[in-house]
């Protein structure tokens, strides 16, 4: 049994996190922080798990984790996420960190787009991110994994291999792309209200949203292309979900057959990534670990759909493939 910690466990993306780790047959959870002194019991913070887990969330610095835990998830925002996981691994604990803190390979770019400092920023380089699909053996064995973020998920996975094998152009890449609000996390904010949300579709970050450089590094550094892509996100009135519509120009002569096979025959053997023919939509991924994709030529564009539940794929189920990984237990156990 591995011993597991979560921390921020009152979040969102820690409660999927929970349900999906409490069905793990090699998981024993053993510790659940909280900045709050009252120490809750984990139902009265996560109703939905309410008999399944005894055990009350406490304000637990970073070496009392670490007795208690083999690995760690962290769930918490980005730079109070690494000041924590840097003790943790000084501590001997292996980490898979939810937040954007190790994604990036540059604390200079870090802090021009995420406006601090990075708190650990000798290891940003050094991590694994944690995308099975691209670099599953740098994770088996890794001690840290940067788990991406959701829609840098779904946009690489659409788009990756077909840079890869070079069927659509890296420059002048459009990506559209629309939430659910569970994506801004649980914490209350204005504009997540209820009356402002509800029955509006609105776009944000144009041009400045956090992922953007995540996507244009991973896409670079795998496919060995430059992109500089467009992205804009979208916040619908859903719970959950994330869609993907993206743009790119084809290469020459790739008919719309050959796209989707460049798909097909990258993922054949995926057990998360679905190939359609048809066209993916966020209700036929919810509450899984699977993004579905698709592709179509339009003219002289490449038009790929994907789908994910940013709370699964995008988040707590892609960790969980990542810890499968780590300790080389099949990777779809707790998933499938
Ligand atoms: N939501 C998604 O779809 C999604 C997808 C991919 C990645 N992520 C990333 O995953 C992480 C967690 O996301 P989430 O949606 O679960 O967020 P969340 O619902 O806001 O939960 C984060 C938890 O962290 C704790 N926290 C907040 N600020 C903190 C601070 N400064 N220091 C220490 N603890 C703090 C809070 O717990 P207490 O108040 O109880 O201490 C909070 O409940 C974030 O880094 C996020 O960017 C989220």
């Amino acid at each position: 049994m591995i011993r597991t910690a979560i921390l921020g466990a009152t979040g969102y993306t820690a409660r999927d996190l929970l349900d999906l780790l409490l069905r793990h047959p090699q998981v024993q959870v053993t510790a659940l922080t909280t900045r709050q002194d009252s120490q809750p019991h984990v139902a009265e913070v996560h109703p939905s798990l309410r008999g399944r887990l005894d055990l009350k969330l406490e304000n637990l610095s970073p070496a009392q984790v670490a007795e208690r835990a083999d690995c760690v998830f962290g769930c918490l925002p980005h730079a109070a996420s690494a000041a924590v996981v840097s003790e943790l691994l000084e501590a001997g604990c292996r980490v898979v960190d939810f937040s954007a803190d190790y994604r990036l390979d540059d604390p200079q770019i870090y802090t021009h787009w995420y406006g601090v400092e990075h708190p650990d920023p000798g290891r940003m380089a050094q991590t694994v991110y944690g995308l099975p699909e691209l670099y599953r053996d740098s994770i088996r064995g890794a001690d840290l994994v940067a788990n991406p973020g959701c829609y840098p998920t779904a946009a690489i996975l659409a788009l990756a291999p077909l840079l890869k094998a070079g069927v659509i152009e890296p420059r002048g890449i459009v990506i559209d792309a629309k939430s659910g609000v569970s994506g801004a996390g649980r914490s209350a904010k204005p504009h997540l209200h209820f009356p402002e949300a509800n029955e509006n579709l609105t776009p944000y970050g144009v041009g400045e949203h956090r992922h953007t450089p995540e996507i244009d590094l991973i896409l670079s550094k795998w496919c060995g292309v430059n992109t500089n892509v467009v992205f804009t996100p979208h916040l619908i009135p859903m719970d959950r979900g994330e869609l993907v519509t993206a743009y790119a120009d084809v290469a020459s002569d790739v008919s719309a057959e050959r796209l989707l096979e460049t798909l097909q025959e990258y993922y054949t053997d995926e057990p998360f990534v679905r190939v359609l023919a048809g066209i993916p939509g966020t209700k036929q991924v919810a509450n899984t670990n699977f993004c579905d994709i698709t592709v179509r030529r339009v003219g002289d564009k490449a038009v790929i759909v994907s789908a994910i539940d940013n709370l699964i794929k995008g988040a707590s189920g892609a960790a969980v493939q990542n810890f499968n990984l780590m300790y080389e237990f099949e990777e779809t156990t707790a998933l499938l």
